[in-house]
């Protein structure tokens, strides 16, 4: 295994490899340092040829140290599907939709999930909590199964029905509570010293993120270790964005791309917008968004904790974070569906009309390469079209 040492997002304190941590001291989250030269001696762009379809042919920038520990569903490996006929409607010549929605239990939370249980089993964790908007509570479920450790979940009573179903089915303990992911996250938080639970909140333990940075990695496989000019994320806690933008510095110290980088649009309904509020207003931190509601349960999040680390990538990219409305996002899924095929979640649906905006205000044109990210299967969200 080639990580170093873990080092804080915020503090830049270093702390040592192989022990289980949470935040740093400071409260913010703990990154993954890897020594790249070494890992870049195995692995090379031409060594990924004849590796496995899941996230783990990037295993060398990877935190699992034995094998034996890896928990493999299929997850990663997505396809980037080339949208033709949605691109011509919107005039553009190069869309591409990252379909997320094939992952294990329908959504890129398995990627994180594959990722930090596979660790969590590694480093003898016994019992497994976290908050979710929906999700991540059934990654976190079933790769707990694989992993023969109990998951204790907290999800919002009106979280979609196939979340809490899929948490059942596959032996979780769930807990449904009248309140918001926040609410939920306060339960766990408090109660996980006394019951021995280890949390795995988003980012607030370090190797979720580097389960999702293989999304930044597969991006520049697929477009042959050629960024795209744009690409649109629908933006909960920002793990995804953020593990994106680590693995794309991460690619380049390995001299496999350029400095080059995407234009990164965060995407938010505008009942839950605290990242679009934050870079509008020119501020670092974002704070709660008060009364947030948005059929697009996975951006129910009104605070992330990673806040600073999304706004700092969206600005160094020279990106930008928008809003739409639940009516543009529900009926993006159908546009969508119409015009590709894909039944993409309602977050992932609300890259459709963020890009539509973009293009109006003249800050996407015609010939920019432009991946949009479904972040998971509309199959998970039937009641959202009743
Ligand atoms: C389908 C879907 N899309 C997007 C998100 C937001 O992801 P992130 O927390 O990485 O911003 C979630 C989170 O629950 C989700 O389930
Ligand atoms: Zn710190």
């Amino acid at each position: 295994m080639n990580v170093t040492h873990l080092y804080c997002s915020a503090c830049g304190k270093e702390h040592e490899p192989k022990k289980l941590y949470n935040l740093c001291d400071c409260g913010k989250p703990l990154m993954v340092a890897y020594d790249l030269e070494a890992a870049s001696k195995t692995l090379t762009r031409e060594s990924l040829a004849g590796r496995e379809s899941s996230l783990w042919r990037y295993q060398e920038v990877l935190p699992l140290d034995n094998p034996e520990n890896k928990l493999c569903l299929g997850e990663g490996m997505t396809p980037l599907l080339s949208a033709k006929r949605l691109g011509a409607q919107l005039g553009l010549s190069h869309l591409y939709i990252k379909d997320e929605g094939v992952n294990p239990t329908g959504s890129f939370k398995a990627r994180g999930m594959a990722v930090a249980i596979s660790m969590a089993k590694e480093l003898g964790v016994t019992k497994l909590a976290v908050p979710s908007a929906g999700n991540a509570a059934g990654a976190l479920a079933a790769y707990a199964a694989k992993a023969g450790i109990p998951a204790f979940i907290f999800m919002p009573r009106d979280t979609p029905k196939a979340n809490i179903v899929e948490c059942q089915q596959t032996g979780a303990h769930v807990t449904l509570i009248d309140g918001l992911i926040t609410d939920c996250g306060k339960i766990v938080g408090e109660r996980k010293n006394a019951e021995g639970w280890f949390d795995v909140s988003t980012l607030k333990e370090p190797y979720r993120v580097e389960g999702k940075k293989t999304m930044g990695y597969e991006v520049a496989e697929q477009l042959n270790w050629e960024l795209p000019d744009v690409i649109l994320y629908p933006t909960g806690g920002g793990t995804g964005l953020i593990g994106m933008w680590k693995a794309f510095d991460e690619m380049q110290t390995m001299g496999w791309i350029g400095a080059k980088r995407p234009r990164m649009i965060s995407v938010q309904s505008s009942n839950c917008a605290p990242i679009v509020r934050a870079f509008e207003n020119g501020e670092r931190f974002a704070d709660e968004f008060e009364n947030a509601s948005t059929v697009a349960s996975g951006l129910r999040v009104p605070k992330a904790i990673g806040d600073f680390l999304i706004l700092d990538a969206i600005r160094a990219s020279n990106g930008t974070a928008i809003s739409v409305t639940d009516e543009e996002l529900t009926a993006a899924v159908a546009e969508i569906g119409a015009a590709t095929g894909i039944f993409a979640a309602p977050e992932g649906a609300a890259c459709l009309p963020a890009l539509r905006k973009l293009i109006a205000a003249g800050h996407v044109a015609s010939g920019d390469t432009v991946v949009l990210f479904n972040t998971g299967s509309g199959i998970k969200y039937l009641e959202a079209f009743q």
